[in-house]
């Protein structure tokens, strides 16, 4: 698959590389710049967000024309890039950023998934431990994304159902900076979703 990542920065080449680097499939990467976004969002066939939140709006000119019934992965979030707090508001009432994104193009399928990992876990010897979160309307798209994670070697991938459960998957990244940066954990630390075969209400019975 031809994969167009808008943004080289810390996320997105991370994302690119384990992408070239995805089991047994042939992913072609290509990035953007901040003067080729349209060029290089029409030869992709899927698409991935990786620029800070506050230029995606400025972005949705270039990718309109672009973006027909193709993914675009949103990792990006909504923070104050002054504080990377959250933004109180993405201009759509209490919606998500990514929300918001599929409002502004409604014509391509969001998929929220890679916000709440830091980009330091996104490397080989890391990303084996912490979860890949994936929300989006469209059952499909996030079964394409959900596979992506999967063979870029990502053991844990979870779907969390529609786009609108991005609210949640956003506050979770806000929640991951508070403790990295708030809190002194660091970035080098991650979510990891536990589900355990058995047990459970079962066992309570
Ligand atoms: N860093 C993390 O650990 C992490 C984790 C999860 C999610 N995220 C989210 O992922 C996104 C990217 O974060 P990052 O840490 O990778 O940021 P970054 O290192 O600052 O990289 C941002 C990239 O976006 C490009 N860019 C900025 N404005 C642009 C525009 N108007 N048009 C085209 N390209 C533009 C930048 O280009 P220039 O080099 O020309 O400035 C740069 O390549 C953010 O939304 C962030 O909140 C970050």
């Amino acid at each position: 698959m031809k994969i167009a990542i808008l943004g080289k920065g810390n996320v997105g080449a991370r994302l690119g590389a384990l992408f070239s680097s995805a089991n047994g499939i042939d992913h072609v990467v290509t990035y953007s710049t901040r003067t080729n976004v349209a060029e290089i969002a029409k030869q992709g066939e899927m698409l991935v967000l990786a620029v800070p939140y506050s230029s995606v709006a400025s972005l949705v000119p270039d990718l309109q024309d672009y973006v027909d019934g193709k993914i675009i992965i949103d990792a990006t979030n909504p923070l104050n890039s002054s504080d990377w707090s959250p933004l109180e508001d993405v201009g759509y009432g209490a919606k998500s950023g990514a929300e918001a994104i599929q409002i502004q193009l409604p014509q391509a399928k969001i998929v929220k998934a890679f916000n709440t990992i830091f980009a330091d876990n996104l490397t080989e010897d890391r990303k084996t431990d912490v979860t890949v979160f994936v929300a989006g309307d469209d059952a499909e798209a996030r079964r394409v994304v959900h596979e992506l994670a999967t063979s870029s070697g990502f053991d844990s991938v979870v779907e969390t159902g529609p786009l609108m459960t991005s609210r949640y998957l956003e506050a979770m990244a806000h929640l991951n900076i508070q403790l990295a940066v708030g809190m002194g954990h660091g970035t080098n630390t991650g979510f990891a979703y536990v589900e355990r075969t058995g047990g459970g209400d079962e066992e309570q019975k």
